[in-house]
């Protein structure tokens, strides 16, 4: 199967993630290896570029499109909130950059057949990972009470109009369970009150399931706190996210990494004895340029965080394959 996908921002991300020969990079939202292949082509000859995805999809695409390196690639079915004991499988101490590009592929939404898109009538599965256990978006849409479908809505979709819609599920799930995209987008839009917007009247409470679905926040968070033990002294870390509530993660736990003494400003002397542990490459987000944005409308809602590790004594400017 042909993989889809559209990588955004692939110039940025190379530039503030600095690939160089030998390196070691781990791509954790491996989809069509859009970002990967750009980045092996600066660490190669000797370099190692270690990717992972939650969709067999991707991985299997991987496996075939990434055969012509095979000796610099290693591709793991697996969260990216894993990525500890993926180097550890690799026998790595750390990386010399790690990139995420968080959400859903094109393939993903258009072509999995997994009912990611209120545009295709699918079984409303919405499992990143389609060979794993849990339980599919149908199963929550059909099961939960209208409190919490409503929570969801408001706290993964900051839809304002969570509760209607969640009260509109629920009488109509009465009639007949959902079980696919297509009825649950028009269910949404004959509940969704006011001028048609934008967006599709469904683009929240999709996104919504999605990220509950996937426990996408939660993974996030997991990951963050374990990246700076992921990476080498210097290695940068650049996360592509594309709504806020991601963003907002991200951009708090740069920060605390980045900041020194957490002391109240009124202590005359330092107590906490916190160094800063990382450098922020990007004090503003970084966003795509008009020129991609027109190209490519879905890079619109993009952002870029990117972050280095400082190095400690005697342990800077190191490769990862060196300390195997
Ligand atoms: C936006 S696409 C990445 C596209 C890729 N950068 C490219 O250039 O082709 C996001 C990919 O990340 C995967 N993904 C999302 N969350 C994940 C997670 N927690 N762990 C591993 N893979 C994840 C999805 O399955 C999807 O393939």
């Amino acid at each position: 199967m042909a993989f889809h996908h559209v990588s955004v921002m692939k110039q940025e991300v190379l530039s503030l993630l600095s690939p160089a020969p030998g390196h070691v990079v781990v791509d954790g939202t491996f989809g069509g290896g859009g970002h990967a292949r750009a980045i092996l082509e600066r660490i190669l000859p000797d370099g190692l570029l270690i990717g992972t995805d939650l969709d067999e999809d991707a991985v299997t695409n991987a496996q075939a499109c990434f055969a012509d390196v095979q000796d610099n690639f290693r591709i793991f079915h697996d969260n990216f909130s894993n990525i500890r004991a993926v180097l550890d499988q690799c026998g790595l101490a750390g990386a010399n950059g790690i990139v995420l590009d968080l959400g859903v592929s094109l393939h993903l939404l258009e072509k999995s057949g997994r009912g990611f898109s209120f545009q295709r009538e699918e079984p409303l599965d919405m499992r990143m990972d389609g060979s794993g256990g849990g339980p599919k978006a149908m199963d929550v849409v059909n099961a939960y009470s209208q409190d919490e479908l409503a929570r969801i809505f408001l706290e993964y979709g900051e839809e304002r109009q969570a509760k209607r819609i969640a009260r509109r599920i629920v009488q109509r799930r009465e009639d007949e369970p959902i079980t696919t995209s297509g009825r649950l987008a028009d269910i949404v839009a004959s509940a969704v009150k006011g001028k048609p917007g934008r967006i599709h009247p469904a683009t929240r409470v999709f996104q919504a399931l999605r990220i509950h679905i996937n426990n996408e926040l939660a993974h996030l968070e997991k990951f963050l706190e374990t990246c700076l033990d992921c990476l080498l002294p210097g290695g940068r870390l650049c996360i592509i996210s594309f709504h806020s509530l991601e963003d907002r993660i991200v951009k708090r736990r740069f920060a605390a990494l980045a900041q020194g003494c957490t002391c109240p400003p009124d202590f005359p002397v330092c107590i906490c004895g916190n160094q800063p542990k990382v450098k922020l490459l990007t004090k503003k987000v970084v966003k795509p340029s008009q020129a991609e944005v027109e190209k490519n409308p879905m890079s619109r809602s993009a952002k870029i965080r990117a972050m280095e590790k400082l190095a400690v004594e005697g342990a800077g400017g190191e490769d990862g394959r060196a300390k195997q």
